[in-house]
């Protein structure tokens, strides 16, 4: 029985990469037909040239990743490269892939593939700005419909931002592209810092991984070791919330989070609010359900998962 058929848009980006790890550690649970990259944490050179780098470090390396936009749908581009280091992978040894990126950009793949399978069979996991999924709504509308399921990492509520006061990265880093996608009648999952601040590599995790002795596993160690400092150096000082594994968490286990439907609105026209997610549970018809936020998470059930996971890789 094949895995989930699953195309994975990102911007490794230091968690992304950890996510990337766990998803592909898991065949015959998800089917990964490709990697779409964007530019995010680092600009999108260094997102796809990342993205190759970890596939290859999966032993994956018949995944095709795609190159896509290099830059929002309106705003001007923001970084995040004090958080994921200049190259986007911590302190890994920067290195050139084997092989890079396919020469078809993300969206036209992404339009192709949808096209292409059955209507309704693909889930998109988001772990980074929504542009290149938005990009490919506003080309070709016909898609929305063929896709199974958004599941996406971005959003604050009751943590607040963590790029400004009230924004999340994903989301503040481009608004509107997220506003396109929360508008599409999407079937939306949105894990925001509501739950990944629950999930966090604290020492006794870190710990427990750098016992692990595969290549994987202590890339994923070095990875969480450098957001450690970096947390301890920009951050609230406490163990780095695992953001974007909670995406794959989340396709392997949802019963380790807790949803509530919600309307989910962008805010895309206050410089100072710009990128908040206002969710409002109380829906109905002013305010129909368009989504479902992560409310809570088992952090224990989290890491006991992502132990096995990588346990795969020997
Ligand atoms: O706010 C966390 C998100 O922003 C994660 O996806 C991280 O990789 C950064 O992109
Ligand atoms: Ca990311």
């Amino acid at each position: 029985m094949p895995g989930l058929p699953l195309i994975l848009d990102c911007d490794p980006g230091v968690d992304d990469a950890v996510a990337l790890l766990l998803a592909l550690a898991a065949p015959e649970a998800l089917d990964v037909l490709a990697i779409t990259t964007v530019a995010g944490n680092v600009g999108g050179g260094l997102t796809s040239r990342n993205a190759c780098l970890i596939r290859e470090l999966a032993g994956r390396p018949e995944v095709p990743v795609f190159a896509g936009q290099d830059r929002p749908l309106v705003r001007e581009p923001v970084i995040a490269d004090h958080f994921h280091g200049p190259g986007g992978l911590g302190d890994l040894p920067a290195a050139a892939p084997a092989r890079g990126p396919e020469t078809t950009p993300a969206v036209d793949y992404m339009i192709r593939a949808l096209r292409e399978r059955p209507a309704g069979e693909v889930t998109l996991a988001l772990t980074g700005p929504m542009t290149n999924l938005a990009e490919a709504i506003r080309r070709a509308p016909d898609i929305v419909p063929r896709i199974r399921q958004v599941v996406a990492m971005g959003g604050a509520r009751r943590e607040g931002g963590n790029i400004t006061a009230s924004a999340e990265y994903n989301i503040h880093a481009d608004p509107h592209a997220a506003d396109i996608v929360v508008r599409a009648g999407l079937d939306l999952v949105l894990l925001g810092l509501d739950v990944t601040h629950q999930v966090t590599a604290t020492e006794a995790r870190r710990e427990r991984i750098s016992r692990l002795a595969s290549p994987q596993a202590r890339a994923v160690s070095q990875l969480l070791a450098f957001s450690a400092r970096t947390e301890a150096r920009l951050g609230t000082g406490g163990a780095p919330p695992l953001h974007d594994p909670c995406v794959v968490l989340w396709l392997l286990a949802p019963e380790i989070f807790d949803l509530r439907p919600c309307h989910l609105a962008i805010e895309t026209g206050s410089a100072l609010t710009l990128g908040h997610t206002a969710v409002e549970f109380r829906t109905g018809e002013r305010h129909p359900a368009n989504a479902r936020w992560g409310v809570s998470a088992d952090s224990d059930a989290a890491f006991a998962r992502i132990v096995a996971l990588l346990e795969r890789y020997g």
